[in-house]
């Protein structure tokens, strides 16, 4: 399976990585970026991270003794504010962690937020932990910016995938991450002793199916048909929407409908119309609110036009 992820990194983003030393299979993303902190961070040290953030990235470095430093992404479009960025890097800056595609937002990186932060680490040993987990999860013809694909990034980034997102399995609970062969070495140092190993079986499993490369090189169609049909469903709603750039979630606006607090509404919407979301303020350190909540598309197609439906009406 190493072999076949090293030849899909080549494949995909030019960046060579070797199966001994470069790569390890993980139990999922999520225990991908405990490992990484984990080897990484040490008592004092600061972690960039950005808000709206998944919620896994903060208690792993609190756990490791280090110091989340907050940077919220701008509320317009969800992009990166470089100048703030600039603002906290310190010292004791050990590392940034990014997500492109982004959740919540959906929100991607672009050309210029790779040159911002070439130019941020190009001094220093900065670390970059890039959830990419959802790299293959990309719509209108936009282009994934993997840290593989930038030498200099690649040189200090710990990289996370996800078997779970992009063969949509995800209890099967299998990841993997790639980079250089000093990180690696800390990184493996800590899996040795919290996972030993991925699941075997499993991974015969996906390495079979992984032969394919149309397996995962299409999967961005779908998605995007699903997001297309959920966002027509919604046209004549009083959300407001920007399509979601990436990821299987669409952030719905709903400054026009009610006043309420995200949580309120979400809850609401769950209890009174049988519909779920994620309010967005949970995803904050300190809530903020954008009057705005996640919905996922990655459902049935029926499902998203009964969704449609009841949104319409709301
Ligand atoms: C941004 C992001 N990173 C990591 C993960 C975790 O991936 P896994 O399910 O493989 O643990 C998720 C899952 O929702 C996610 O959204």
């Amino acid at each position: 399976m190493r072999e076949l992820i090293a030849e899909k990194m080549q494949r995909l983003y030019g960046c060579s990585y070797d199966p001994n030393n470069e790569i390890t299979i993980t139990a999922g993303g999520t225990q991908a970026i405990f490992t990484a902190i984990m080897a990484t961070i040490n008592e004092g040290d600061e972690v960039i991270l950005f808000t709206p953030a998944y919620d896994c990235y903060a208690p792993a470095i609190e756990l490791a003794g280090g110091k989340p430093v907050y940077v919220q992404l701008k509320s317009s479009d969800y992009s990166i504010d470089w100048k703030q960025v600039k603002k906290v890097v310190s010292r004791h800056t050990k590392m940034i962690l990014i997500n492109s595609p982004h959740n919540p937002s959906g929100a991607i990186l672009e050309p210029s937020d790779i040159q911002e932060l070439t130019r941020i680490t190009k001094d220093n040993d900065i670390v970059i932990l890039s959830d990419e987990v959802y790299e293959h999860i990309i719509f209108d013809g936009e282009t994934h910016h993997s840290m593989a694909k930038y030498p200099e990034l690649a040189n200090r980034s710990i990289i996370v995938y996800s078997f779970g997102k992009t063969f949509h399995v995800t209890g099967w609970k299998t990841g993997y991450v790639v980079g250089p062969s000093n990180l690696m070495a800390e990184f493996r140092k800590v899996h040795q002793f919290n996972v030993f190993t991925a699941n075997a079986p499993i991974q015969y499993a996906l390495a079979e199916y992984m032969t394919n490369p149309d397996h995962y090189m299409h999967i961005h169609h779908e998605y995007e048909e699903k997001r297309n049909i959920f966002l027509s469903a919604v046209t004549a709603s009083r959300f407001k929407l920007k399509p979601t750039k990436g990821t299987y979630f669409q952030l719905l606006d709903y400054s026009k409908i009610t006043d309420e607090e995200d949580t309120e509404l979400a809850t609401r919407l769950t209890i009174e119309h049988k519909i779920a979301s994620i309010p967005v303020s949970v995803f904050y350190h300190n809530p903020v609110q954008n009057n705005v909540l996640r919905f996922c598309f990655a459902k049935e197609n029926d499902t998203l036009l009964r969704a449609g439906e009841i949104l319409s009406k709301i």
